[in-house]
């Protein structure tokens, strides 16, 4: 069934006991799990949660810390069931470009900033960073110690990559998170390995839940000041974790939390809520496309490979039409460079792939010169070649086709991954540890990744993609 968010938030109000009159501000509507959005070059999204619906989520904001003089405001707060919070979206407009602001949500008690989006065509470089398959840490999900049938566990001391992602936050302009947020839907597994108990399937959902506040509380630190930008990805498709749907309550199922929490510039690019969008920084333009549904074959659709029987969520053929409409109308002068990112890889250094999400997306990504792809669902850190149809290009070498840089190694509760041990021969570099990347986009021809381990920060890769073409602003 497809509900777009304005249906959520009448669902939202229909089960509402009383109607409110007025919000007054009380424990329950302190602003928790803060986290902000790039809305266009003049706009950014605000999105809060709170223990009670507010009937008129409002914003504050200015460019003095000490002014806040402007205010923006949303029809109300959304919910579904099972969740024990409410979530709240304000977008605030008509923004300078890469100007800092500050900002305080109703009921806050102190003030957070931003910075916006550097201009469209600015040839400024900046470091953007990108993360993947990324859970909660502590003791719901990854820590030092693990339950019966997982591995990995972080070792004594080290930094877990929220950690990592904070401490070098004032280094790069935004998180891209390519899907898998919080892994909520292990709790299945975590009370089977007795690494939280009781095993309990008739608790209405209440670990679910508490795993994804953990994992929103969590990362509030960087997204409170930092725009982090999302990607659906399988594990926000269920509560069980792949295996059987009819234990998950009807509130988490088909990517409900995921469409509920977050709220991605796809208004602004014409997309489709948090499944599709795009968005431009500087010299970059940014597109998210949906690996999970709303394609052929797509493996999340019912009757798909994944057994997650979600979605559609628009009209047969919407997504692939957005996207080759949105690849098609970039202005390479303005923006030289595309990245684009979907959760499942399908250049993998141990194959199959995705070949489905392959068929769909790689002939639209080639034709447009889409110069790089980033993935996350393999967890660990798979750098791959440029590539065509199977066919390597080297990327110092001004390659035509587009680079993949697959980075699933950001951590949750089970471990992470082993590589085959003879790599595919679009595979470049495999490091099986925690980490993040973080990118710096040079110019108009120059663009590297660094693989951050989050344990110590240590740089375990680097490679830069190189192309031949002239910069319209020189
Ligand atoms: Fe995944």
């Amino acid at each position: 069934m497809l509900f777009s968010l304005n249906e959520l938030a009448f669902l939202a109000l229909a089960t509402t006991a009383c109607a409110h009159q007025g919000d007054s501000c009380n424990e329950k509507t302190a602003p928790t799990q803060i986290r902000l959005a790039y809305a266009g070059t003049n706009g950014m999204s605000v999105s809060w949660n709170t223990n009670q619906q507010l009937q008129r989520p409002t914003v504050t904001f200015g460019s003095s810390e000490h002014r806040l003089s402007r205010s923006a405001s949303s029809e109300t707060s959304i919910t579904y069931e099972s969740s024990s919070t409410w979530n709240n979206h304000v977008t605030l407009t008509d923004l300078a470009p890469d100007t800092k602001y500050f900002y305080m949500p109703m009921c806050g008690n102190q003030t957070y900033s931003f910075t916006t989006a550097r201009k469209v065509g600015s040839p400024e470089p900046y470091k953007f960073a990108m993360v993947g398959d990324m859970g909660t840490f502590g003791p719901d999900g990854l820590s030092t110690t693990v339950g019966k049938g997982a591995a990995n566990p972080l070792q004594p001391g080290a930094m877990t990559t929220i950690q990592s992602l904070n401490s070098l936050k004032s280094s790069y302009d935004f998180i891209w998170h390519v899907g898998d947020i919080a892994y909520a839907d292990a709790w299945l597994k975590e009370e089977k390995g007795g690494y939280i108990t009781p095993l309990n399937t008739s608790d209405n959902g209440a670990v679910y839940d508490r795993i994804l506040n953990d994992f929103y509380n969590e990362v509030e630190e960087i997204s409170s000041d930092t725009p982090y930008m999302v990607s659906p990805g399988n594990h926000e498709a269920n509560c069980d974790n792949g295996s059987n749907l009819t234990i998950c309550v009807a509130g988490q199922t088909n990517f409900t939390g995921f469409r509920a929490h977050w709220n991605m510039p796809s208004a602004q690019s014409g997309g489709l809520e948090n499944f599709w969008y795009s968005f431009d920084h500087g010299m970059v333009h940014y597109v998210q496309f949906n690996t999970e549904t709303d394609f052929p074959n797509a493996p999340d659709l019912p009757g798909g490979s994944a057994n997650e029987d979600a979605g559609p969520f628009a009209p047969n053929g919407t997504q692939l039409e957005w996207l080759k409409r949105d690849l098609a109308s970039v202005d390479r002068e303005k923006t030289p460079w595309i990245i684009a990112a979907g959760h499942r890889p399908w250049y993998m250094s141990s194959q199959p792939g995705c070949t489905d999400c392959q068929a769909a997306f790689e002939p639209l990504l080639l034709k447009y010169g889409v110069d790089l792809v980033l993935s996350g669902h393999v967890h660990y850190y798979d750098r791959q070649a440029a590539v065509e149809n199977g066919t390597t290009q080297e990327i110092t070498n001004n390659p035509t086709a587009p680079w993949y840089i697959t980075n699933g190694a950001g951590g949750h509760y089970d471990g992470l991954d082993t590589p085959d041990p003879t790599l595919a021969p679009t595979s470049r570099k495999v490091v099986v540890e925690y980490g993040w990347s973080l990118f710096t986009v040079h110019n108009c021809t120059h663009l590297t990744t660094e693989f951050i381990a989050s344990g110590n920060g240590s740089v375990l890769d680097t490679a830069t993609l190189v192309k031949h073409r002239k910069c319209c602003w020189e």
